[in-house]
């Protein structure tokens, strides 16, 4: 990010969509991010227990559906039966769970996508399967830069790194172990962002990763005074429910 005083420009990442204004990983979430003008939606990808890649939180559908049951357990067809909508209001019932595929195709060009594979470990050889569906879309060439994978499974995300050594990588944490010196080197082997809760920055760890030749996202803004302690501590993204709380400054 540029210095203070001059127009800083951090990327806007509409966390799980526009969560705070409609139902969290919904088509209609990142309808409303794109209409706010986000500069990235950020999506969690699993899988259903016939293989394929879905958008969903949670690693149960209990919260966010109609339904209930672990979504590694349920079938694309009994997850797209589900209602993702009703819970948040009744204006958005009968929003569907997406899958990969649709969001890759519905909005890259548009915004960009910060896929967070959510809890990899449930799922063997998904790293394999993201790869896979952007490398037929061509987006794993260094020109799409706004394609950026990240988690908390590192082992996953070095994975990632030697599947698509082009894509950039993030590593999530809201540990303060994963800040020390060491740690920011060894992430720096393989990862281009490191992505902190925003209860764990100081303007030491941004000059730190930054220092490193990485980048900083952090999260999640519900809150006006959260998104402006990001902007000040000059980090690269802020990763929010409410992207209008984002607002580039002077
Ligand atoms: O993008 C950061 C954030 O999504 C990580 O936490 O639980 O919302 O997936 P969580
Ligand atoms: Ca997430």
């Amino acid at each position: 990010a540029e210095s203070k005083g001059e127009l800083t420009k951090v990327d806007n990442v509409a966390h799980r969509g526009a969560s705070g204004y409609a139902p969290e990983n919904t088509i209609s979430a990142f309808d409303k991010a794109v209409d706010m003008k986000a500069d990235y939606i950020e999506i969690d990808v699993q899988r259903s227990k016939d293989g394929e890649l879905v958008i969903i939180h949670d690693n149960t559908v209990d919260r966010t559906t109609n339904g209930s049951g672990s979504v590694k357990n349920l079938t694309f067809e009994e997850l797209r039966n589900l209602d993702a909508g009703s819970w948040k209001a009744e204006e958005f019932s009968g929003e569907k769970i997406p899958t990969f595929d649709e969001v890759l195709d519905r909005y890259h060009g548009k915004t960009g996508i910060l896929i967070e594979m959510k809890s990899p470990e449930l799922y063997p050889g998904i790293e394999e399967e993201v790869a896979g569906e952007l490398i037929e879309r061509n987006l794993d060439k260094p020109q799409n830069e706004k394609i950026i994978i990240q988690s908390f499974n590192f082992e996953s995300m070095k994975k990632m790194n030697s599947l698509l050594p082009a894509v950039p990588i993030g590593v999530l944490t809201s540990s303060k172990k994963d800040t020390t010196d060491q740690a920011l080197k060894d992430f720096a082997a393989y990862a281009d962002y490191v992505n902190p809760s925003y209860g764990i920055v100081t303007q030491d760890l941004v000059s730190k990763v930054h220092s490193l030749d990485m980048k900083i996202s952090s999260w999640t803004v519900r809150s006006q005074q959260a998104a402006d302690f990001l902007l000040d501590m000059d980090v690269d993204a802020i990763i929010t429910d409410y992207p209008d709380y984002v607002l580039p400054r002077k």
